[in-house]
């Protein structure tokens, strides 16, 4: 056989992965198969791939028999919206798409490339963890994969999809990553599966509900996105790149904007009830404030009291972090602080603005808050805001109360730009709250004693919870009218477009983890 045709017969072997069979096997389980991922997810035409020939090197359990080009990873760069990315797809239909010596080394070579180059990694994981039959040497590849996600983090966009099972150590490298989206009805993450826990604890409990996508994009909060099918989960992560920079060095990219920059929204004078006590909802105001309404939501079914997502403002992205009086009444609280938490260090890391809106009534009471260590889960957000270095701006639009009021993007943690709507209160807690402390005893002394409360209650509305007292200290920049929330912000982000800000010198800081 000559060179050529026996190129042609290994590119043709390394496409055909596990075969026929167990393709369809795969499209059975409703999955498509490695490479109709990759098609699906890069512009057409771009993919190249690299490392097609590679072969394990395994001789033990009859592997030398059985040696597949490629072996089972197919890795290469391509473009999403004429960008350059890297990427991988482990393809379930070779060995179980289980990771060896050699395909992590794969994995690796293009994470280098993407770090020396400066562009996004994407993973696509559909696998069945370590290749039992290497051993220690796919260990070490997982190992070599965390060290490199490590490195990357703050660097590069880091993006997995967990297409299949990932169960095992093999979840810290999406788990490093900064957003993991899950395809419902296929995919699964865990660390120990539902055999060892019968075996360890007795609980029975299935795969689907031990690490499923609902269990991890409600529950856990470790899945970011629950897409339908793979199609549609390949559309969501091109999708979320068109509002990422290519790596830490670059500004997101700013698109034609065709909404008016000095676009007035009369509907957002009323949306705040005049009854403190009522919900209403975030994401309505965040829709009419930021161009198109379109608001791209992260996370979006785990600690619903607080809403993290990008826009664009004026065709330029911007992080939005925000609190949902329509669950919790918006409080804060440890799921929610770590959620936060780490978008706000994703847009610090990658240069996209931190814009809040904030209506946060505290951080929700309770042992089980307490004991769950709210107090440096809490901190973490806190932290977040206060090292970040990118244009700030906060929107103040009912409740900022207390600690929550420090934490979400005051103007004491270095947010640039604070504005608070007329209906906003500033306060160290609420009126009704306050009353029952600093009035105690003519409370417990007065004949009609709830009429002093009311009458209490009203003075302390009008004296302290209110915008006024926050702006006559400078604490807030002004006090706005909501229907100019879109101009005014527009105009702050356009006066922040060169902020430089720094941090000490420090190898790094110790954030409550
Ligand atoms: C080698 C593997 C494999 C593995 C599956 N296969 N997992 N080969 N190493 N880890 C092979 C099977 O032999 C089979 O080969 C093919 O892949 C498909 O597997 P099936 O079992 O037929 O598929 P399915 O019924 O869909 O079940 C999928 C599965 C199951 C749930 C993933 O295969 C499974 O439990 N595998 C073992 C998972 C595991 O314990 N891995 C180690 C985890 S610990 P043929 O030739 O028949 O098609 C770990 C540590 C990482 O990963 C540590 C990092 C720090």
């Amino acid at each position: 056989m000559n060179r050529l045709e026996e190129l042609r017969r290994r590119h043709a072997a390394a496409e055909a992965g596990g075969g026929a069979e167990r393709r369809e096997r795969q499209h059975q389980a409703g999955k498509l198969s490695a490479r109709e991922r990759i098609e699906l997810l890069l512009d057409e035409g771009t993919f190249e791939e690299l490392d097609k020939l590679v072969r394990h090197r395994c001789r033990d359990f009859g592997m030398d028999e059985q040696l597949i080009d490629g072996d089972g990873f197919v890795t290469g760069y391509g473009e999403i919206h004429g960008r350059l990315v890297y990427v991988f797809a482990q393809d379930f239909t070779v060995f179980g798409g289980s990771l060896s010596e050699a395909n992590a080394q794969k994995i690796c070579k293009i994470m280098d490339l993407a770090l020396k180059n400066g562009a996004p990694v994407i993973g696509l994981n559909d696998s069945g963890g370590a290749r039992i039959q290497e051993g220690v040497l796919s260990l070490a590849g997982y190992a070599e994969i965390f060290l490199r996600n490590t490195l990357a983090s703050g660097v590069i966009p880091q993006i997995s999809a967990i297409m299949g099972p990932c169960a095992g150590g093999a979840v810290y490298s999406p788990a490093i990553t900064d957003f993991v989206f899950m395809v419902d009805g296929t995919s699964y993450m865990f660390v120990t599966g539902p055999d060892v826990i019968k075996t360890v604890t007795h609980e029975d409990v299935t795969k689907e509900k031990l690490g499923g996508p609902v269990t991890h994009n409600t529950v856990s909060g470790v899945g970011h996105f629950i897409a339908p099918d793979d199609a549609e989960c390949l559309r969501m992560i091109r999708q979320l790149l068109e509002y990422l920079p290519q790596n830490n060095r670059e500004d997101p990219p700013r698109k034609p904007c065709t909404d008016p920059a000095d676009r007035q929204e009369p509907r957002l004078d009323t949306i705040v009830p005049e009854d403190p006590t009522l919900p209403y909802d975030m994401k309505e105001v965040i829709r009419l404030v930021v161009d198109d309404g379109e608001f791209f939501e992260v996370h979006e079914h785990f600690a619903r009291n607080l809403v993290v997502g990008f826009a664009r403002l004026d065709g330029r992205p911007v992080g939005v972090v925000a609190n949902q009086p329509a669950h919790l009444a918006g409080c804060l609280d440890i799921n929610s602080s770590v959620k936060g938490a780490r978008f706000v260090r994703f847009c610090d890391a990658f240069n996209i603005p931190i814009l809040t809106f904030e209506d946060v009534p505290g951080f929700l009471p309770g042992t089980d808050q307490e004991y769950g260590g709210i107090i440096r889960h809490g901190a973490k957000l806190l932290y977040a805001y206060a090292e970040a270095t990118v244009p700030k701006i906060t929107v103040i639009t009912r409740k900022a109360y207390g600690g929550a009021y420090c934490v979400m993007g005051s103007k004491h943690l270095r947010t640039d730009v604070n504005y608070a709507w007329p209906t906003a209160e500033i306060a160290v807690m609420g009126p009704e709250a306050a009353v029952e402390i600093v009035y105690r005893r003519e409370l417990a002394a007065a004949s009609d004693r709830e009429a002093v409360r009311r009458q209490k209650i009203a003075e302390f509305r009008d004296r302290f919870a209110n915008p006024f007292v926050a702006a006559e200290r400078g604490f807030v920049d002004d006090v706005i009218e909501p229907r100019q929330t879109r101009p005014r912000v527009i105009r702050a982000l356009r006066m922040l477009e060169n902020k430089v800000d720094t941090m000490p010198r420090k190898k790094h800081g110790n954030i409550p983890l």
